[in-house]
């Protein structure tokens, strides 16, 4: 079997990053004995000087044709002014390829509370899951700007809200078994009809506790009250917004990674952080949260002990103190994938070891 990974490098921080989550999955796979086959394409800013737009016809078929798709992040002030901007070809990707699940997760590592700005006692054991709804609302309404009047369409209908809402309850069952919709029911007619739909399909999830929070409560509990959150089902652009925030519990949007699956069987990995042109090319970015996306997609390949893996050895890495300078470290971003692939080593042996532990020892009842 050969797993294709379609690499989206992009512009700014991503290509580094994502050199070092490539590293990590190609060192599981020669480990392992996997086929995985990666391809680069461009997108993004850099597919813009290119070929002119960026998301060109290539890069979608590649997409398309992949097992998984595993993006650093896109954009930059060169292309600040430009007619069409690198995260329009994000959009577009996510469009195309009926992306509408955006999966953001955040916890907090016991033993790494101080890495947080906010109050240890605050974040100790919080463990979210953002759902966002990733191709509809104002990010894809009607889009007016004629002289000084401009209107964004923010637009939801049934379909739309039903089937993110469906995977929301179902992670939220494997999870704590709690969800909260996030919205803004009491301005809002698109929030009132999530609230209606959401609250129908509550009715076929007896188990999940389902509680409803406006959008600017949530803002502030999320920081005061990060425990009182498990899965948080939110749109478009409220998501967005709200996974930002998300980061700062566990102290740093370096960490945090994304899974958005939809409608075909393309799926796309990346960090939830972007291009951070003013630390680009310096070896200083954190690659853990594309390094925790790589994790995210081998769950996608059905390579779940490979996943576990991967984040285990990301979690030795941040507890054993080896830190990038958002996170208050030393460690360069090769430095730090270095080190997580130094942990995939000593993990693997460990499987290993045990394993034939317990080969030696059927070998010697049989
Ligand atoms: P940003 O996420 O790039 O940066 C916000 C802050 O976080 C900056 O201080 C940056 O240095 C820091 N940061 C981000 N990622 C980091 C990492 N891995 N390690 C250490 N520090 C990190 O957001 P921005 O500055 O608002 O946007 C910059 C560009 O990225 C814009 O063009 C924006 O449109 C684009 N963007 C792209 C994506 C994406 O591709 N998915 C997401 C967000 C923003
Ligand atoms: C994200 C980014 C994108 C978004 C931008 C770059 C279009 O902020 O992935 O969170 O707003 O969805
Ligand atoms: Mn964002």
């Amino acid at each position: 079997m050969i797993i294709r990974i379609a690499l989206l490098p992009g512009d700014g921080i991503g290509p580094e990053v994502t050199e070092q989550a490539r590293l990590c999955l190609a060192y599981l796979a020669e480990r392992r004995e996997l086929n995985v086959l990666f391809e680069a394409h461009d997108f993004g800013g850099i597919a813009i000087d290119r070929h002119g737009t960026p998301l060109p016809e290539a890069t979608l078929a590649a997409c398309r044709a992949a097992d998984g798709i595993l993006m650093g992040a896109v954009g930059g002030r060169d292309w600040d002014d430009a007619p069409v901007r690198p995260e329009a070809g994000l959009l577009g990707l996510r469009s195309a390829l009926g992306l509408f699940a955006n999966l953001r997760p955040a916890r907090v590592i016991a033993g790494l509370e101080h890495l947080s700005p906010i109050k240890a006692e605050l974040v100790r054991g919080a463990d979210i899951l953002i759902v966002r709804e990733l191709t509809g609302g104002a990010y894809f309404g009607d889009k007016q700007l004629d002289g000084d009047r401009a209107s964004d369409g923010f637009v939801y209908t049934r379909p739309e809200i039903e089937r993110v809402a469906h995977i929301a309850f179902a992670a939220a069952r494997r999870r704590a078994k709690r969800l909260t919709l996030v919205d803004k029911a009491n301005v809002l007619a698109t929030s009132r009809l999530w609230r209606r739909v959401v609250g129908e399909i509550a009715s076929g999830y007896p188990e999940v506790a389902v509680d409803y929070v406006y959008v600017d409560a949530a803002a502030m509990a999320l920081i005061t009250n990060p425990r009182r959150f498990d899965v948080i089902l939110t749109e478009n652009l409220f998501g967005d917004i709200l996974s930002d925030e998300l980061a700062v519990i566990p102290g740093s949007i370096g960490l945090l990674a994304s899974a958005s699956t939809g409608t075909g069987k393309a799926a796309l990995f990346e960090p939830i952080h972007g291009s951070a042109p003013e630390i680009a090319s310096m070896d200083v970015a954190n690659p853990a949260g594309a390094i925790a996306s790589a994790a995210m997609l081998l769950d996608h390949v059905g390579q779940s002990e490979l996943a576990f893996l991967l984040r285990a050895a990301l979690d030795d890495v941040l507890c054993s103190g080896v830190l990038t300078a958002d996170l208050g470290g030393g460690a360069s971003c090769s430095e730090f994938g270095a080190a997580v692939r130094t942990r995939i080593d000593a993990r693997l042996c460990r499987v290993d070891a045990v394993r034939s532990l317990v080969g030696v020892n059927r070998g010697m009842t049989a």
